[in-house]
């Protein structure tokens, strides 16, 4: 059971909270040396208090509640969340959903989920390869084939299992997967259960990926290079050409991670190699989620028809996993019609990104290597102050989330907007305002512990 706090619980924790930052707390302390690790007692062995960093969160979480911060995760919306939300009765600008070009909720897309439940109810019942295939599939996985020109593609339930289970499965034990150093977790993961050697490179940095390349390429057998479209915590974007060059000089394959491009990047949307003015055929594996832009859930694989086939007989989370709700893959191939008919969509995402982006520019406000497209971050550094700020424009109506360690590197703490083409130029322009001045006051105000301290009249 869970001890409730006390007090002097309250105190370390502030003390580790605002001494680490938060971000150093979240670091997984190293284990000792193997001479002196003490034996594993059987009672905490089997406590699922001790989990490793379940302290730390409870830790952080009594620190918060002492300065009186609200949890900012896991909020209950009342409504669709787009560019506006309801909580709790209140209603707030938000900037913490996928929903890039406001197509979740959209007729067409909610219309095509509906005819599918009505069809085929709401569930595929078993793996596909067991209970079958349902049109709405088949539809789906033909529509993002097309919109990548390659053979074939496979929809999973999930973008994260996608790459955890393709990853896993393409590469083995003599090969070796070259990465971005800020690549999503489930590229990683995946990475990891595949028992290839993992290499990552300095972020959208095509030279060091080449210095790898030219001291390790010849240890292993096959390569895979992995990288994103859309940065999802930078909001910027690789130089395609140059990684496909790369990937072509040394006999590689290239994957690229398109969950936050297709949508965003490119002047219709197409994705990553629309905005660089390369050949999607370049490219050997397209990957991408169909939980951002395409406002619903999964994720897929595009590429040559025998790797699809490949994935479809051996990939664990395809092939013992159920097959994509009915609906949802109806969903989605509804929401790929309308952003490939309505290209106004990406302009009015890519207009209100831009005007986030200038504002924000204007106020002093530090967005990173950010292309003021869908992902805008400003950069905090200090995790207490992101999360504070965060706190701070909630009650104010602005709904953001604060990204800390270990999501972003150490000293890196961010708020992440999120931006959407439904949000109107007036919402963008006294967002940025209340952002500044909220920023400005926290900076040039007594300093949390201090205030802390008044509080408790030390
Ligand atoms: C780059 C990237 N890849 C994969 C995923 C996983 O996708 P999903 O959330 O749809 O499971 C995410 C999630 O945000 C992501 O940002």
């Amino acid at each position: 059971m869970t001890q409730p706090s006390r007090p002097q619980d309250g105190r370390a924790a502030l003390a580790s909270f605002v001494t680490n930052r938060l971000g150093r707390a979240n670091a997984r302390p190293s284990p000792a040396p193997a001479e002196t690790r003490a034996p594993v007692a059987n009672e905490s062995a089997q406590d699922f208090e001790k989990l490793t960093g379940y302290r730390e969160l409870r830790l952080q979480r009594s620190a918060a509640d002492l300065i009186g911060l609200g949890n900012p995760f896991f909020r209950v919306h009342e409504t669709r969340a787009g560019a506006q939300t309801r909580i709790e009765g209140q209603a707030y600008s938000n900037y913490s959903s996928y929903d890039y070009l406001g197509l979740n909720g959209h007729p067409a897309v909610s219309g095509a989920a509906r005819k599918a439940i009505e069809a085929f109810g709401t569930s595929a019942s078993a793996s596909r390869i067991v209970a079958g295939e349902r049109p709405s599939h088949l539809k789906l996985e033909r529509a993002l084939a097309a919109h990548y020109g390659t053979d074939a593609c496979v929809i999973m339930v999930s973008g994260h299992a996608t790459n955890v289970t393709a990853i896993g499965a393409m590469l083995e034990a003599p090969d070796v997967i070259f990465h971005d150093a800020l690549i999503h977790n489930s590229v990683v993961t995946g990475a990891q259960l595949s028992g290839a050697q993992r290499r990552s490179f300095a972020h959208n940095d095509p030279a060091a990926l080449e210095k790898l390349l030219e001291a390790t390429r010849h240890e292993h057998r096959r390569a895979l290079i992995v990288i994103e479209g859309l940065y999802s915590m930078d909001g910027d974007a690789p130089d395609l050409a140059a990684f496909v060059e790369l990937k072509r000089r040394y006999e590689c394959w290239l994957m690229v991670d398109d969950a936050h491009g297709l949508g965003v990047l490119g002047r219709t949307g197409a994705g990553l190699h629309e905005h660089c003015g390369v050949d999607a055929a370049d490219v050997d594996i397209w990957m991408g989620t169909l939980s951002k832009t395409l406002s619903s859930c999964g994720g897929y694989i595009c590429g040559p028809s025998a790797l699809i086939e490949y994935l479809k007989c051996t990939a664990g989370g395809f092939v013992y996993s159920v097959g994509m709700s009915p609906p949802l893959a109806a969903a989605a191939e509804a929401a790929l019609s309308v952003m490939q008919a309505e290209p106004e969509r990406v302009e009015r995402l890519r207009r209100n990104g831009h005007q986030f982006l200038a504002l924000a520019k204007k106020h002093g406000l530090n967005t990173g290597s950010s292309l003021g497209l869908a992902v805008i971050p400003i950069i905090i550094g200090d995790s207490l102050k992101a999360v504070t700020l965060s706190d701070r424009l909630f009650k104010r109506g602005i709904n953001v989330q604060p990204i800390i360690h270990p999501a972003v590197p150490e000293r890196s703490s961010r708020l992440r907007f999120f931006m959407t083409s439904e949000h109107t130029p007036e919402q963008i322009a006294q967002t940025v305002a209340t952002v500044a001045e909220e920023l400005s006051a926290l900076e040039t105000g007594a300093t949390l512990i201090e205030q802390l301290m008044a509080r408790r009249g030390a």
